[in-house]
């Protein structure tokens, strides 16, 4: 079976913006022999530049696809048992709400924590969505995109005794291919409930992590960004599917990346004994929210708070207990080993410790008000047709109610306390980092050119200082007042949105692409190296908001990870690393792929249907 293998890297084009020329800058390059630099923040910044695509130069990885070797996609462990989750069929229990419902606090009701309310989290998690077939190959697609479809996440569940969930406390490694848990360590009972003690009821924890190899075996040395982008986009499709079930989700980022290795079992090198290792990413807490009254009950607390880190002296209890299974070998042989990907997760590795506590309260909803656009879609059918386009049609547009609402759903709106933040930033314990450089070719109402969203509008004036001073920062016409949308220059973007892209026409044919530009050096100098990836996971959570939106208002999106760097920084005359483009989207009219055929997820299982 062969993996879904797009190769972005299509032949040059030439720059053709009104008012713009673009210098090809000559390629800033650390060189790989000088020593590594003993600050970790440094060396975070070797990593990215000597990661930059260039339009002379593309960052190094293999340069063919080394079919032989190429990546399994399903991670198992051999020896750990299964426990098969039920497939539900879309109209069985629990019946996934209206689409627009998860956006409003309250309007979803409440589920109970059950194996078949897990079975739905995961379907819209991280499930496989359907089998994709050309000739005599077939690829499987999920509901959390990758890119490549490479798919180098790993999802995993610490469940405690629930009352009225048939499974042992313990951890589980989700098997998306099986649609079931694998039971990796049993935990008692009385360990686990005080691990989660301090979080509300019926809250159980939610991981991943990343086998880097499976990005680096097409990627090579970019890998590691691309890794961090699917952790942000399955962070996203988590905070959904656990929003369709009337749940709420935290990031626990207060915890050092050592709590979370041992809590994952990532650090059991007998476990990975000669196979690909996991890079452990993140663990959040979920808890089903109960609303009596007005009061939401589920966001109580022990103390009316909810902690962002563990008791290390429970987790280190619990990874003393019995644990199961092997990993599986996902390649035979691994060719070129790319030892800056280990230098980076190792430079990034978040040493630290933070007692932080949020203070409970509900949810609001956010500020995007619909325009008659959907067809009152259930969001578990936006969830399940969610597909990247492949290429866009060059000519559909979409209204600016449409365009201002997709922008309004990205807004963190930062300046509320953390819990009560719009649903899917409430997962997010961080202010926002990212801001997005657009290049609007098609919204009906808007010029063309170029516009500007300010995700935290404190940092406007650190934003314009950073760019070209000329440009002009006017309030784009008849956006909604609270939205820091600005104008910077009108004219036909198409086809330097195209080549700053890797020349993919995706970026130039859609209706409106975006480059996210993360607030980058002041960050990792104040936060510290860790920071890193948890641009890439900002920005792929933001993807992930939009893929499910273009979806709903009748149009699709595609993630890009394939961009020229500093092309793009050059745009707005960026210099330095204030600021960087971390990741490309695009969103417009699809054209399907007809020579491909398209087959259910779990024809192969057969089970329960
Ligand atoms: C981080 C990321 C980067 C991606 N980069 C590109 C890209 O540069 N060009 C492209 O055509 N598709 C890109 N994609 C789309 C993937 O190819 C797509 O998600 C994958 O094939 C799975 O298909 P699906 O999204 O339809 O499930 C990217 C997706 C992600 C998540």
């Amino acid at each position: 079976m062969e993996v879904n293998a797009r190769v972005y890297f299509p032949s040059c084009g030439s720059v053709d913006w009104l008012d713009f020329t673009m210098s090809m800058e000559k390629p800033v390059s650390a060189a790989p022999a000088e020593p590594l630099p003993a600050d970790p923040v440094d060396r975070v910044i070797r990593y990215h530049i000597q990661t930059k695509h260039h339009f002379n130069r593309y960052a190094r990885a293999l340069g063919y696809l080394d079919w032989a070797n190429q990546p399994n996609p399903f991670r198992r462990f051999a020896g750990a048992s299964l426990v098969s989750l039920p497939l539900l069929r879309p109209e069985e229990e629990p019946v996934s709400p209206a689409y627009d419902a998860i956006y409003q606090p309250g309007a979803v009701a409440c589920q109970p924590v059950n194996v078949r309310t897990l079975s739905r989290f995961f379907e819209f998690a991280l499930a496989l969505s359907a089998w994709k077939k050309a000739g005599e190959s077939e690829w499987a697609l999920r509901s959390n995109p990758s890119s490549g479809n490479l798919h180098p996440t790993e999802g995993y569940l610490v469940v405690p005794q629930i009352e009225g969930l048939d499974l042992k406390p313990g951890l589980y490694h989700y098997a998306p291919k099986e649609h079931g848990l694998e039971l990796r360590a049993e935990f008692p009972a009385g360990q686990t409930a005080n691990l989660l003690s301090p979080f509300p009821p019926g809250a159980f924890l939610f991981g991943l992590t990343s086998v880097h190899w499976r990005e680096a075996w097409k990627y090579g040395e970019r890998a590691f960004r691309y890794c961090n982008h699917d952790v942000g986009h399955a962070i996203g499709t988590a905070r959904i599917a656990a929003a369709t079930l009337g749940w709420k989700m935290v990031l626990l980022d207060g915890l050092s990346q050592d709590i979370t290795a041992m809590l994952l079992g990532t650090d059991r090198a007998d476990d990975f004994q000669g196979v690909e290792p996991e890079h452990p990413d993140c663990l959040a807490v979920m808890w089903p929210v109960e609303e009596v009254r007005g009061e939401a009950l589920g966001v109580r607390g022990r103390q009316g708070m909810i902690p962002l880190f563990l008791d290390l002296i429970v987790v280190k209890e619990l990874a003393e207990c019995t644990w199961h299974g092997k990993a599986n070998c996902l390649s035979r042989d691994h060719g070129v080993h790319w030892d800056i990907i280990d230098e980076v997760a190792h430079a990034s590795w978040k040493v630290s410790s933070e007692q932080h506590l949020l203070s409970c309260s509900p949810s609001v909803a956010n500020d995007a008000s619909r325009e008659t656009n959907d067809a009152g879609l259930s969001a578990g059918q936006i969830i399940r047709q969610r597909r990247s386009a492949v290429s866009f049609d060059g000519k559909t547009s979409i209204s600016a109610a449409t365009f201002f609402r997709m922008m309004q759903l990205v807004m963190p709106r930062s300046d509320r306390p953390q819990l009560e933040r719009p649903m899917p930033w409430d997962v997010w314990p961080h202010e926002p980092a990212i801001h997005l450089l657009i290049f609007v070719h098609r919204v009906d109402g808007l010029k063309p050119g170029l516009y500007f969203l300010a995700r935290d509008q404190q940092k406007l004036s650190f934003i314009q200082q950073s760019m070209n001073p000329e440009l002009t920062w006017t309030p784009a016409p008849d956006c909604p007042e609270d939205l820091p949308l600005y104008w910077l220059l009108e004219g036909n973007a198409k086809k330097l949105a195209t080549q700053v892209s890797c020349h993919q026409e995706i970026a130039g044919d859609s209706a409106f692409s975006f480059g996210m530009l993360a607030e980058f050096e002041g960050r990792l100098r104040e936060g510290g190296a860790w920071w890193y990836p948890r641009l890439f996971w900002e920005s792929g959570l933001l993807g992930q908001v939009l893929y499910l939106e273009a979806e709903a208002a009748g149009v699709r999106a595609t993630g890009i990870g394939c961009f020229f760097d500093d092309p793009v920084h050059e745009v707005v005359a960026m210099k330095g690393l204030n600021l960087q483009s971390l990741y490309h989207f695009t969103i417009g009219g699809p054209v399907e792929d007809g020579r491909l055929m398209t087959l259910p997820p779990y024809e192969h299982l057969k089970r329960d249907l």
